[in-house]
């Protein structure tokens, strides 16, 4: 009669310790989703730039009516995408991140100039209102083939 009633115990005990353990799981798991959405706005895994919806095409994509988002993904030794092909007379935002190590994102004759560093996204916008040709420029030594590292940007009429 004891025994049982021992084992009664052990058995409510052990069921309260199992649930105790899923919420903690469960609530573990839904916090740690939430943090993962957050991080997604400013970091990125360099590795998965491929699945990633901004950086698997770098391109340059019109989002209003003098409004374009541009996607740029900048490696040893190159700019994806190359040419940057932006009309005149528009406003574009320009999201850079880097598959590798640091480099940086610069238009020579204009301020856009920021590192570009694996893991995070740079975010900066800049006006083009007349046409032009630009060379984008790495200002980051990232390797042998730094000084090599170029790309273009069409202000097209
Ligand atoms: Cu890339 Cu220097």
């Amino acid at each position: 009669m004891n025994i049982h009633t021992y084992e009664k115990v052990w058995l409510i005990g052990s069921m309260v310790l199992i649930v105790g353990f899923i919420v903690t799981v469960t609530y573990g798991a839904v916090g740690l989703g939430i943090a993962m959405v957050d991080d997604s706005e400013e970091t990125i895994e360099p590795t998965e730039l491929d699945e990633d919806e901004r950086f698997a095409e770098p391109r340059v994509e019109q989002v209003g009516e003098d409004e374009y988002e541009a996607y740029v993904v900048a490696q040893t030794f190159m700019f994806s995408p190359d040419p940057i092909e932006i009309p005149a007379g528009s406003e574009v935002t320009f999201h850079a991140t880097s598959r590798d190590v640091i480099h940086s994102f610069s238009v020579a004759g204009t301020n856009i100039n920021t590192m570009v560093i694996p893991g995070e996204v740079a975010t900066m916008t800049a006006e083009f209102d007349e046409p032009g040709e630009y060379g984008v420029v790495c200002n980051e030594y990232c390797g042998s083939g730094h000084h090599n590292m170029e790309g273009e940007l069409h202000v097209v009429p």
